[in-house]
């Protein structure tokens, strides 16, 4: 059975966890392998709304195995609340959930360091989701930090906390004026999440290989989007991990070559939080309506979501970096009443043409989008299921955006609801 990845194209909030809400059905594993609770993966279930965070989405779904794999990062407290806050909903994770022994936790330090560098950096900060993700990552390759492993031998936790703490508070108290953290009470912390959570953990990478072997479907399910990767994004203003596809085999200990699909979402818009360039941005009363329309506030922190149009330049970069097998596009309602629509096809800075995203800030931060314009459909497309039911221009639309970007289109998204879709191929169907 064939392995499927759901990637985001653009900056994270396509609708993936819709995506990957859809196609659990077909998979028996789905796996996150990156990022941290700085991810908000909406799903909209019989009017229900749910929001996962650190959880991977199939976790709606009874019986499906859900992994959380070595490449993510965990904050034990605030999975705990998610946990918690499911069962009361009526879902329980406990036979379920499996994390990997190999992830690194997120600490007390590394959220108060986000936040405080944040506020340090004023005018310059990044605009994280201020969960701790950077620093987190920052001591995982600064080969300081502390992995779900480390917490069964306890003198080697203590004195690697001890040894951490030597470097961090200076920092912590001198630069960004925090109290600053007591060796013995972390200690008495990571002890403590460790037995609370010792039920989860797992040699989850095993566990995948063997599901794969024995011939399960695996659905990988990406956080963020191409453009927040490490490498690959508008650095700096990216987040710390790799979002790319490569970050499925690093994440998991799954070999490139059993990746079968990889299914990139992008909304029929674009939409970014935080800082950082965004050459489609709408600053007018064009961008404010598909904030309102789109309902375009942050998943994880309630702001506001920056809008603009469609910038095939990026998403083209995205699908050769990732090797998008097809395209799921999301949110096309939120374009059913417009005259115009635009697509950004290239950007010019200082009379230079480029038809691929520049690596410059300087340029991306000022380059002029170059737009072709599309006539708007003035229909609802919203809960429609089928492609016949699309009103032409909306055909129209899909079909220049799957020609531009040389992508088969698997998915059309029209409506939050997990029955608001139009299944055009099925990724697992290979
Ligand atoms: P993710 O982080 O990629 O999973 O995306 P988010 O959940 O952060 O943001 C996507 C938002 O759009 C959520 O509120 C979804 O419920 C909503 N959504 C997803 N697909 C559609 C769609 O086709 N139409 C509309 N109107 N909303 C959608
Ligand atoms: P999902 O999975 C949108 C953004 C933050 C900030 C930058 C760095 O829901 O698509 P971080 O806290 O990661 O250090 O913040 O990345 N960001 C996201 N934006 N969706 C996300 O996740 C994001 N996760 C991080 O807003 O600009
Ligand atoms: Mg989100």
């Amino acid at each position: 059975m064939p392995s499927v990845a759901v990637l985001g194209a653009q900056w994270g909030d396509e609708g993936k966890g819709k995506i990957v809400d859809l196609l659990t059905p077909k998979a028996d594993v789905v796996a996150r392998f990156q990022g941290g609770p700085n991810a908000g993966h909406t799903v909209v279930v019989q009017g229900q709304q749910y929001i996962l965070h650190a959880l991977p989405t199939g976790v709606l779904h009874p019986g499906k195995k859900a992994v959380i794999g070595n490449g993510a990062v965990i904050d034990p407290t605030a999975l705990h609340e998610e946990i918690e806050q499911l069962r009361a909903r009526g879902i329980d994770v406990k036979d379920t959930l499996v994390i990997s022994r190999k992830a690194h936790l997120i600490l007390p330090y590394h959220r108060a360091m986000d936040v405080a560098r944040e506020a340090f950096r004023g005018e310059r900060r990044i605009g994280t989701t201020g969960r701790g993700i950077g620093p987190a990552y920052t001591d995982k390759t600064a080969r300081m930090g502390i992995r779900f492993a480390d917490l069964f031998d306890e003198a080697l936790l203590h004195d690697r906390l001890q040894a951490n703490l030597a470097e961090k508070n200076p920092l912590i108290q001198t630069v960004y004026g925090h109290a600053g953290f007591e060796l013995e009470a972390l200690f008495a912390w990571c002890l403590e999440w460790r037995d609370k959570l010792a039920g989860y953990l797992a040699d989850a990478e095993q566990l995948v290989r063997d599901a794969m072997l024995r011939g399960d479907s695996v659905l990988f399910e990406g956080a963020q989007g191409t453009m927040l990767d490490i490498d690959h994004g508008t650095y700096p203003f990216v987040t710390s991990s790799n979002t790319t596809i490569g970050a499925v085999c690093t994440g998991l200990g799954v070999p490139p070559s059993r990746i079968d699909h990889v299914v990139g979402v992008a909304k029929a818009y674009t939409t970014r939080v935080g800082m950082g360039p965004f050459p489609t941005e709408l600053l007018d009363q064009v961008g404010e309506r598909m904030r309102t329309v789109g309902a375009e506030y942050g998943a994880t922190t309630g702001r506001a979501r920056r809008c603009g149009w469609f910038d095939v330049v990026m998403v083209r970069q995205a699908a050769w970096l990732n090797g998008f097998t097809s395209l799921s596009l999301t949110k096309l309602d939120v374009l059913d009443r417009y005259d115009r629509i635009k697509l950004c096809v290239a950007y010019e800075y200082k009379g230079k043409r480029f038809e691929h995203m520049p690596d410059e800030l300087e340029v991306l931060t000022n380059c002029q989008p170059h737009y072709v314009e599309l006539e708007g459909w003035q229909e609802n497309t919203l809960g429609l299921t089928t492609y016949d039911q699309l009103p032409a221009g909306a055909r129209h639309y899909v079909e220049e955006l799957s020609q531009r970007l040389e992508l088969p289109v698997s998915i059309i998204s029209t409506g939050s609801g997990r029955e608001q879709t139009v299944l055009l191929r099925d990724p697992f169907a290979s």
